[in-house]
C-alpha cells in the first residue's frame, strides 16, 4: 500500500482529542522475556552513506548528545555484498568499532528492503507486480516479490553472512530485519510466483477443491475449480473478483510477508542467541497482520512521524496540514496499536520524528518543545525507548529533504539540543519506569478480517474500517481509562468495556470470547454490521446479527446504506439528550429481549429502534445500529462508558492527555499539552514530579507542549 493510503484510507474521521489512558496490567506474567534488552535512546544512522573521515565526529557528538545506540545498515545491501556471493564487512566493522569506541550500541539492519542492481538484474523474477499487473522497476526500494524463492534465498544469504560476522562483535545488540515491510508504493505482490504460492497455501486452507468452491461459491458466474493450479491472483479482471478470492488473498500476502521475515528470524535466533530481534514498521498498515508479525519477535518497533501524518492528514499534496491538536488522537492510536500488536509489552519507537518531514515536500521544523512532547507521549504509550531518524541529514537521494539531527552542513538542527535534552530526562527516569505496564479499563477490537472484507465492499463508500475505529477512540479514549487495542480472540477478562465498531466478521473464537466477557461482567459494545459475514467472507445465513444474537438480544429488521436521506434518531433512558442524524448507515433492530435507548424518526423507520442495550449474564450489550459521528458519537460513547463505571482519574481540559503506567506498586502519570497555550489541569492527589523531585498538590500548570511526570502517592 502507499505510505500515503494508510493516512488517507482513515476516512472521514470526527476524532474527538483523546485524553488517553491509565491503569496497569501484567502483561510480562508468564511470558518468556527473551534476551536482555538495555536501555534505547538512540539514532538512525548511515555510516554507508557518510565519508569515513567523519565516523568518529560522528560517534563523539553522539556520544556527547547521550545517545547509546543506533540503528545501522539496512539500506547497504549493495556495499555488503557488492558480487553476489562476495561480502564486504570490513567497513561495517570498522564503523561499529568506532561506535563502540565511544559506548555506543549497535542495532544491525538486515538489508532486505533494498536489493542491489546486480540481483534485480540477474534475477528480473524478484520483481514486485503490482494490482494493475506492472512488474516494477528496481532503482529505489520495496519493489520486491515476499514470495519469490530466489529473493527469499539470497536475503537470507546476506542475512546468515551478516549473523556470521557479527554474532560476537562487542558493540551490537540487536537486529531489525528488513524495513518497515510492505510500506512501499505498493503494499502487495500479484506475480506468478505469489499465484503459486497462493495455491498452495489455498490447498493447505481447504484441503480439497470442493471445500474452496463450497467456502467461495464458485458457482456463482460459473467459476467452479477443477485444479488448485487454475485459480487467479486478483488482478484486473471483466468484473471485481469474487469477495471471498479477495480476502483470501489479502491473507495470503499477509502470510507471506511474515513468513519471508521468519525466514530470516530462524538465521538469526541460530546464529546470535544473544541478540534481541524485531522488524519496524506503523500501525494502520492493512497489509500484514501485525500480531502475526510480531509474534515470535522480541518486541514491536514502531515508526513514528507526526508531521508526515500531519501533512497527509491535512490533505495530502494540497498545502494543508492537520492541527498539532487534532494529530495527536492520531499519534496516540499508532502507539497503542503497535503495543497491542505485542499484547501489552513495551514496544521501541525504532524511528522517531527530529526535525523537517518528508520526500518531495516537507512539513516545518517542529515548534519548540513538539520533538519533546512527541517522545514523551510516545513513552506515556507504553515505549521503552526512542531512536530518533536520523542523525544527519542526506545529501542525495530521494529523502535529502528529510531532516535529521544534524543539517546538511553538519550543524546542530534547531531541534538538536532538545532531543538531547529529552534523551537525558527519559533516561532518568530509570528502567522500571521504561519497561512499566500500560494498562487499560477499555479495549478496542481491529479485527484485520473485517477490515479487508470492508474494503473490498465497503457497502456506502463512506464506510471506512480505519475511519470508524478511529472516530471511536478518539471519542472513547478522551474519557482518560486506557485503552488497549486487540483483536478480539484474547482474554478480555481484564477489560471493562469491549469497543467494536464494524465487526463484520466474526469468528466463532471471537464470538465465545465475547459471550463469556458479557457473561462475566463486561459491556460490549458494537457498531453497524456486527457479524454479517462468516470468516470466507460470505454472507451469514441466520438472523443478523449471526453468531451474537443471543448475546445482543435483537434481531436486525433491515438494514441500509444512507446516502443523501435525513435519518433521524432520538436518545431515551440513559442516552437521553440531543437528537442526532444518522449517516452512512443504518442497522434498523428489532429488540429480542434488549431495551431501547434510542430510535429513528424517519420514514420508513420511524419508532424502530436504532440503539439497544440487552442484559447477558452479570454483563451487557449495546447495539449501536445507527452510525453516528463527531459530537453524537462522543456523547453516546461517553455515556455507555460512564455507566460501566469507565471514568478518568481526573478531568483533562481538551488537547491535553494524561496516561499512566505502572511497575511493582509504582506508578507514573504522564500529563501531555498537545495545545500551543499553557494549560492546567486539576489533580486530586499530590505527589512529586519524577523529573525534578518538586513536590505537586492540587493542580499542575503544563506550558505551550510542555509535560509533566508525576509519582502520585
Ligand atoms: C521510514 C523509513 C525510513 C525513512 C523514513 C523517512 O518510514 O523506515 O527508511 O524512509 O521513513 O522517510
Ligand atoms: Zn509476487
Amino acid at each position: 500500500m502507499d505510505r500515503r493510503r494508510f493516512v488517507a484510507g482513515s476516512g472521514s474521521l470526527a476524532l474527538t482529542l483523546a485524553a488517553v489512558g491509565r491503569g496497569g496490567r501484567a502483561w510480562a506474567q508468564g511470558v518468556d522475556a527473551g534476551p536482555e534488552v538495555p536501555l534505547l535512546f538512540g539514532v538512525d544512522y548511515y555510516p554507508d552513506q557518510t565519508p569515513e573521515r567523519l565516523w568518529v565526529e560522528d560517534a563523539a557528538m553522539m556520544a556527547a548528545a547521550g545517545v547509546t545506540n543506533v540503528r545501522i545498515a539496512e539500506f547497504a545491501w549493495s556495499l555488503m555484498e557488492p558480487v553476489e556471493g562476495t561480502f564486504e564487512f570490513a567497513w561495517l566493522q570498522r564503523s561499529i568499532e568506532v561506535l563502540h569506541g565511544k559506548g555506543i550500541g549497535v542495532i544491525l539492519g538486515t538489508p532486505s528492503a533494498a536489493p542491489p542492481p546486480w540481483l534485480s538484474t540477474k534475477y528480473p523474477e524478484i520483481l514486485l507486480v503490482n494490482d494493475q499487473g506492472v512488474t516494477l522497476v528496481p532503482g529505489t526500494r520495496r519493489f520486491t516479490c515476499p514470495t519469490n524463492p530466489t529473493y527469499r534465498r539470497l536475503s537470507g544469504t546476506i542475512a546468515t553472512a551478516m549473523a556470521r560476522k557479527f554474532a560476537s562483535t562487542p558493540g551490537v545488540i540487536g537486529w531489525q530485519i528488513d524495513n518497515e515491510l510492505t510500506l512501499g508504493s505498493f503494499g502487495r505482490c500479484y506475480c506468478r510466483f505469489c499465484r503459486a504460492g497462493f495455491q498452495a497455501w489455498l490447498k493447505e486452507r481447504y484441503k480439497t477443491l470442493d471445500a474452496l468452491n463450497t467456502a467461495w461459491g464458485t458457482v456463482f458466474w460459473s467459476n467452479v475449480y477443477t485444479d488448485f493450479s487454475q485459480v487467479p491472483v486478483p488482478l484486473p479482471s471483466g468484473a471485481p473478483p469474487n469477495p471471498a478470492h479477495a480476502l483470501d488473498y489479502d491473507r495470503y500476502q499477509s502470510a507471506a510477508n511474515v513468513s519471508f521475515l521468519e525466514e530470516q528470524l530462524t538465521v538469526l535466533r541460530r546464529e546470535c542467541p544473544k541478540h534481541f530481534v524485531t522488524t519496524n514498521n506503523v500501525g494502520l498498515v492493512d497489509t500484514i497482520v501485525m500480531r502475526d508479525l510480531y509474534r515470535k519477535l522480541d518486541f514491536a518497533s514502531e515508526d513514528n512521524y507526526p508531521g508526515f501524518v500531519a501533512l497527509y492528514f491535512g490533505g495530502g499534496d494540497s498545502g494543508t496540514m492537520a492541527p498539532a491538536s487534532m494529530l495527536a488522537p492520531m499519534i496516540s492510536f499508532g502507539h497503542d496499536f503497535m503495543r497491542g500488536a505485542k499484547d501489552g509489552k513495551p514496544f521501541l519507537v525504532m524511528e522517531e520524528q527530529s526535525g523537517k518531514a518528508g520526500q518531495a515536500t516537507f512539513t516545518p521544523q517542529p515548534e519548540p518543545g513538539q520533538l519533546r512532547l512527541w517522545s514523551y507521549q510516545a513513552v506515556a504509550h507504553g515505549a521503552m525507548g526512542i531512536n530518533y531518524f536520523r542523525w544527519d541529514t542526506a545529501v542525495t537521494g530521494q529523502e535529502e529533504y528529510w531532516h535529521g539531527m544534524l543539517r546538511h552542513d553538519r550543524q546542530k538542527s534547531a531541534g538538536f539540543d532538545e532531543i538531547a535534552q529529552t534523551m537525558k530526562e527519559l533516561k532518568s527516569l530509570g528502567a522500571e519506569a521504561l519497561h512499566a505496564e500500560y494498562a487499560a479499563e477499555i479495549a478496542l477490537c481491529f479485527d484485520q478480517p473485517s477490515e479487508w472484507s470492508l474494503t473490498i465492499q465497503p457497502g456506502q463508500p463512506k464506510l471506512k474500517y480505519t475511519g470508524e475505529v478511529l472516530s471511536w477512540y478518539g471519542a472513547a479514549a478522551s474519557g482518560g481509562a486506557g485503552l488497549d487495542v486487540v483483536d478480539g480472540t484474547g482474554d478480555l477478562s481484564r477489560y471493562k468495556v469491549l469497543l467494536a465498531p464494524v465487526l463484520s466478521i466474526v469468528s466463532k473464537a471471537q464470538a465465545e470470547r465475547i459471550r463469556s466477557f458479557v457473561r462475566g461482567g463486561g459491556t460490549f459494545i458494537a457498531g453497524v454490521r456486527l457479524g454479517i459475514k462468516n470468516e470466507a467472507n460470505g454472507m451469514v445465513q441466520e438472523p443478523l446479527p449471526g453468531l451474537l444474537r443471543d448475546v445482543m438480544g435483537v434481531e436486525l429488521r433491515e438494514y441500509q446504506p444512507v446516502y443523501s436521506q435525513t435519518l433521524g434518531v432520538k436518545f431515551t433512558g440513559v442516552l437521553a439528550g440531543a437528537d442526532a442524524e444518522c449517516h452512512v448507515w443504518a442497522d434498523v433492530l428489532e429488540p429480542k429481549g434488549a431495551t431501547v435507548l434510542a430510535e429513528y424518526t424517519a420514514t420508513p423507520y420511524a419508532g424502530a429502534a436504532a440503539i439497544t442495550e440487552n442484559r447477558f449474564g452479570k454483563g451487557r450489550a449495546i447495539y449501536m445500529g445507527s452510525h453516528l459521528e463527531g459530537a453524537a458519537l462522543a456523547r453516546v460513547l461517553g455515556a455507555l462508558l460512564a455507566e460501566s463505571d469507565v471514568k478518568g482519574a481526573v478531568a483533562v481540559p481538551a488537547g491535553v492527555e494524561m496516561t499512566t503506567r505502572k511497575a511493582g506498586g509504582r506508578q507514573w502519570m504522564y500529563l501531555l499539552n498537545h495545545n500551543a497555550a499553557a494549560a492546567t489541569i486539576a489533580l486530586t492527589g499530590s505527589g512529586k514530579d519524577a523529573l525534578t523531585g518538586a513536590g505537586y498538590a492540587g493542580s499542575v500548570k503544563l506550558e505551550p507542549y510542555g509535560v509533566r511526570v508525576l509519582l502520585p502517592v
